[in-house]
């Protein structure tokens, strides 16, 4: 059984990534990830943040709400990290306020990474996020696919997600990645008071797989481009779900909170398995299904 997949030119060995922020700030924490397709790592920029003040992760009944506010030891210091690090593919996430700046990460970070993702969507992080302004994401794509040599994907979230590809992808982009967080909250109603140091945060894991799936839906009928699916995914099923959606590949995050580190490993078994039983020779043979199906 074939699991093997591609985005773009970026060939893996199976579609699971590992989805940028969780558990991917040092190069050991990575490694452990080394039987995912790909790994990505956590989000940089070209300056050092501290990141927001705890409590900055809670648990909620469906999923994770989370504001880290983008931590991370800028980029110069990150690659020293990166160096020597082995996985199967290491695609760089990287954050700017416009064109130069992302261009000027991209750069720096090039040379430790098989691919770059554009992390425009972040649901807290001002314009470094999902407030990263709309007109100005072709410029920003131009300017990092004219400064690297390596495939160039951009992450968007749920909102305006179709506006936001169509500039990414009439700028050169060779894969949308959907989706980051969705933005929201929680009261603790004994305190009247928000949870999260932040006030807002981002919410992941189970809850948010439809929305997911419905942007990898419409994203991969739309443009011609790869894309890559990320928000809910624990199990088997959840992945033949985005990828019968349209994703030629996904990425897991919140998931290995709720089935621990192996979870690519069993995933994988889990993929081979389902595939098997139901006739199929090549996990690709069920990208876009759903959408042949109309
Ligand atoms: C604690 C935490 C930190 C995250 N940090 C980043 C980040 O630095 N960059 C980014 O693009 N996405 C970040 N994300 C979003 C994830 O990559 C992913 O898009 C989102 O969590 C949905 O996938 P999931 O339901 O599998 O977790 C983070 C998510 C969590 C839970």
């Amino acid at each position: 059984m074939c699991l093997e997949t591609s985005v773009g030119l970026l060939k893996m060995k199976n579609p699971l990534m590992l989805a940028s922020g969780i558990l991917d700030m040092t190069r050991r924490t990575m490694e452990n990830f080394s039987d995912a397709g790909a790994v990505v790592t956590k989000s940089v920029g070209m300056e050092k943040r501290k990141g927001y003040g705890n409590p900055s992760v809670i648990e909620l009944e469906h999923g994770l709400l989370n504001a880290m506010g983008l931590p991370n030891p800028g980029v110069e210091e990150y690659v020293e990290e990166l160096r020597g690090i082995k996985v199967s593919n290491l695609i760089g996430s990287i954050f700017g306020k416009d064109a130069d700046e992302f261009a000027l990460v991209a750069r720096k970070i090039e040379g430790a990474v098989n691919a770059i993702e554009m992390n425009m969507s972040c649901p807290h992080a001002g314009s470094y996020g999902a407030g990263f302004p709309t007109e100005m994401i072709g410029e920003a794509v131009s300017a990092v696919k004219e400064s690297v040599g390596i495939p160039v994907f951009v992450k968007l979230g749920s909102e305006n997600v179709m506006e936001r590809a169509a500039e990414a992808a009439e700028a050169g982009a060779d894969a949308i990645v959907a989706i980051n967080t969705v933005r929201a909250m929680k009261i603790d109603i004994e305190t009247s008071l928000p949870v999260l140091a932040n006030i807002v945060g981002g919410y992941s894991g189970p809850a948010i797989k439809p929305v997911g799936v419905r942007c990898v839906y419409e994203l991969s009928k739309e443009f011609d481009i790869p894309v890559v699916g990320v928000g809910g995914i624990t199990s088997a099923e959840d992945v033949i779900e985005y990828m019968m959606a349209g994703a030629s590949a996904v990425q897991i995050g919140s998931g290995i909170y709720y089935r621990g580190e192996n979870i690519f490993s069993d995933i994988c078994g889990e993929l081979k398995t389902w595939l098997e039983t139901h006739g199929y020779e090549s996990i690709k043979d069920i990208i876009g299904m759903a959408r042949k199906a109309q």
